[in-house]
């Protein structure tokens, strides 16, 4: 599929995004593994997030779809799960696929798990270790280090205590989900603090969780009980919204019911330090914290992104370098190496892309200097099929001065199916078009 995305400017309105990719995982996860029917409104229909329950049905996990969002999971409960009989097919979801292991690995069951050829690139090793030590039978391609993984679970799990070299909540999640059903206590200690939302959602399914800064300890022998999860919307989608409203001339846009956990709002604080004009205006209730946020055009400073900010506003990095683009003067970006093993190498990818319209980006190993406020014209680029990298480059598109086309977009699906659609009713100008054999020669 190819976005042509035309120079926009005037973005009003109110809008919701779809549901946290994040909490929909571990909603979906946690439901089936746990005791008694979990209800989940809000969850994002998206294909990262249907691979989810893709796998989990193989594993003989009742799933009923009620409506859009709204899905009744039936745990699985000690008894656990049914071997599958095919492979788990995660697709291009690196948290299907890492969660899953931290599940699999203490159920007495043979299990194999692939995913696309993106996912079958990226490090499995740091799971496949720490899970190893526990007691886990896994095994994987190179080495031990690549899906396609073997897991041959086993009911005999100890808990231990790791030290991550990396902040990554889906090894840590992994760990703790392992820990559950493990003799004794699993403890993991962060380098830096990564998302919390498995941490939040066990203790509101009655798991007791011990968190104590950055070290999280979990006792096996107490499983998920089921309940009701309300899923606020993505603000990782909110995102490419909220650059796209600061950066267009004459915009102020509202979106709904974000999800603002701390572990995640990192772009809030960047695009304020940015001297974005955004309003956050909480919401009451309970579970997950969230806010409408309202956002006008501004005029945008550059601003250095580094250290323990970085985990917090890992995958809207992307969408920051394009803010980058617009701010004026130097912007550093650096600490994030872990973007080079997400769905592409994002470094590699934003600098390339970035580069081929106009923008002035230097690559690091762990990040980008980039000039902002340089003549952007428009062009040719690919989306590398990575869905934070096609809709970082439609920002980009709307605020240059002539049309951008993106191939390689259907991408997008992965955790925000309606983005052409929202951006859209904001006022921006995008058309869908399928590519012909032209387009696949064109870049
Ligand atoms: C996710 C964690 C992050 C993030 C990914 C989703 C999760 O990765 O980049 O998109 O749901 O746990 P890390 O595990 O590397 O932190």
């Amino acid at each position: 599929m190819i976005l042509e995305v035309k120079p926009s400017r005037g973005l009003k309105g109110r809008v919701r995004v779809p549901g946290d990719k994040s909490i929909s995982h571990r909603a979906a996860l946690l439901g089936a593994m746990g005791q008694g029917v979990t209800r989940i409104e809000g969850f994002l229909e998206s294909e990262d997030c249907l691979a989810t329950l893709h796998c989990l049905s193989l594993l003989g996990t009742p799933i009923k779809r009620l409506g859009p969002g709204s899905y009744e999971i039936h745990g699985q409960g000690w008894d656990g799960f049914q071997e599958p009989n095919d492979v788990l097919n995660c697709g291009n979801s690196g948290t299907t696929m890492r969660l899953l292991m931290g599940v699999l690995a203490g159920q007495p069951i043979f299990s194999v798990l692939t995913g696309d050829a993106s996912l079958r690139t990226r490090p499995m090793g740091r799971v496949i270790e720490p899970l190893r030590s526990m007691g886990a039978k896994i095994f994987g391609r190179a080495g031990d280090t690549r899906a396609p993984l073997v897991i041959l679970g086993s009911g005999n799990l100890e808990g231990k205590t790791h030290l991550l070299p990396v902040a990554s909540a889906q090894v840590k999640s992994a760990l703790l989900l392992a820990g559950l059903r493990a003799k004794g206590i699993t403890v993991v200690t962060e380098p830096g603090p990564s998302r919390n939302h498995t941490e939040v959602m066990l203790q509101q399914m009655g798991v007791p969780v011990r968190v104590d800064g950055l070290t999280i300890a979990v006792e096996g022998g107490t499983l998920p009980r089921g309940g009701q999860v309300i899923v606020p919307g993505d603000i990782s989608s909110a995102a490419y919204l909220m650059v796209a409203a600061a950066v267009l001339p004459d915009s102020d846009i509202t979106i709904e019911n974000v999800g603002i956990n701390s572990t995640r709002a990192g772009i809030i604080k960047v695009l304020q330090s940015m001297g974005a004009d955004l309003q956050i205006e909480p919401l009451p209730g309970g579970g997950e914290p969230k806010a409408n946020i309202r956002i006008r055009t501004s005029h945008l400073r550059a601003t250095e992104i580094g250290g323990s900010i970085v985990p917090t506003l890992i995958d809207e990095l992307p969408v920051l370098a394009v803010a980058a683009a617009f701010a004026q003067g130097t912007t550093l970006v650096r600490d994030a190496a872990e973007l080079r093993v997400k769905e592409c190498d994002r470094i590699a990818a934003v600098t390339q892309e970035l580069g081929r319209l106009g923008v002035d980006i230097e690559e690091r190993a762990d990040g980008w200097v980039i000039q902002g406020g340089g003549s952007l014209t428009g062009g040719r680029v690919s989306g590398r099929g990575d869905h934070r990298i096609v809709m970082a480059l439609t920002v980009l598109g709307l605020g240059m001065k002539s049309p951008v086309e993106i191939k390689d977009a259907e991408a997008i699906s992965i955790s925000f199916p309606e983005f052409v659609t929202t951006l859209k009713e904001l006022g921006a100008e995008i058309e869908e078009r399928a590519a012909n054999p032209q387009d696949r020669q064109a870049i």
